[in-house]
């Protein structure tokens, strides 16, 4: 038998995403009974069309959850002024308990400027520097971006116990690499992030047994890369002709050489994506509990 043969699995994101989806939406209902409904607003700035269609999975997730969505759209002329604007009036609002930002903004709009103008308590994507800083110095106290936190639940999903173990990011994006790699390092984990001027990656790829590949580069990461029995968390999202005139979706792993070695990994689609949506739910609900003073229902 393949070494790692006996606990080879590919990981269902969604599937895990559904069930903390539903619990999201028990717990906001019970959240409603005690008179309060928690509030989601994005701001949208821009055309991109995969940008439109996550706002919209994120709003839509959000009404089935039980949670007040608002949308905030303006157009790729817009000043960065408007934007600041818009978001203090935001931060001022009682019935807003997360805002987010869909990102990437346009090039006239400085994307630091903008997200440390959110309000850190209603920062439900984690990008705001004090967040960033919490997260950094293993404070309890942060909001946690949604795709490392993703992340995270779907590797203990496979293996519970991650102390000791090697792990490798690649990638080292404020959004994906390197928060990711901060919540390795409070599981315990030996962590490695690599990048486009890393050397020798194929190696460092072989000794490691949790691999998060967050680079952006479809299939970068071959099969004979993967050490046997590794658990393997694909969180890329690159469209490549399909070969009809049409574009599929692969990730920065190539899946069907990676799985006959890997423990467990995620597909794409169906593996990360899914649990980044419902991750921003249950921030959403955690900001609007802090907000509040209360504590926040486990989902
Ligand atoms: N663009 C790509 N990923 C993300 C994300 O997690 N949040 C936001 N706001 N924008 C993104």
């Amino acid at each position: 038998m393949t070494p790692g043969a006996e606990t080879r699995r590919i990981i269902d994101g969604a599937a895990v995403a559904a069930g903390q989806r539903a619990r999201i939406a028990r717990a906001v209902a019970g959240l409603k009974k005690n008179g309060f409904a928690p509030g989601l607003a994005t701001v949208l700035v821009g055309e991109d069309p995969a940008s439109r269609v996550y706002v919209r999975n994120k709003i839509r997730a959000c009404r089935e959850a039980g949670i007040e969505s608002t949308e905030r759209a303006f157009p790729a002329a817009a000043q960065e002024r408007e934007i600041l604007d818009e978001i203090a009036r935001l931060n001022r609002d009682p019935a807003v308990d997360g805002i987010l930002v869909q990102l990437p903004l346009p090039a006239s709009i400085d994307p630091d400027r903008v997200l440390a103008a959110v309000d850190p308590g209603k920062d439900v994507d984690g990008f705001h520097p004090e967040n960033a800083g919490r997260l950094a110095a293993g404070r309890g106290d942060c909001l946690i971006p949604c795709t490392p936190q993703g992340c995270m639940i779907l590797i203990e999903s496979a293996r519970p116990d991650l102390e000791g173990l090697d792990a490798l990011v690649i990638g080292r994006s404020n959004i994906v690499g390197k928060p990711v790699a901060q919540l390795l390092l409070a599981a315990h984990c030996t962590v490695t992030i690599a990048h486009s001027r890393t050397r020798g990656l194929a190696d460092r790829c072989r000794a490691a047994d949790v691999v998060v590949a967050a680079a952006g580069r479809a299939r970068m990461v071959q099969g004979e890369w993967i050490k046997p029995g590794a658990t393997v968390i694909d969180v890329g999202i690159n469209r490549i002709p399909a070969g009809n005139g049409r574009a599929r979706l692969v990730g920065d792993v190539d899946f069907e050489a990676a799985r006959a070695r890997a423990g467990a990994i995620t597909p794409v689609p169906g593996g990360v994506g899914p649990m980044t949506v419902a991750c921003l739910l249950r921030n959403t609900v955690v900001a609007a509990c802090r907000r509040r003073g209360v504590a926040p229902p486990e989902t």
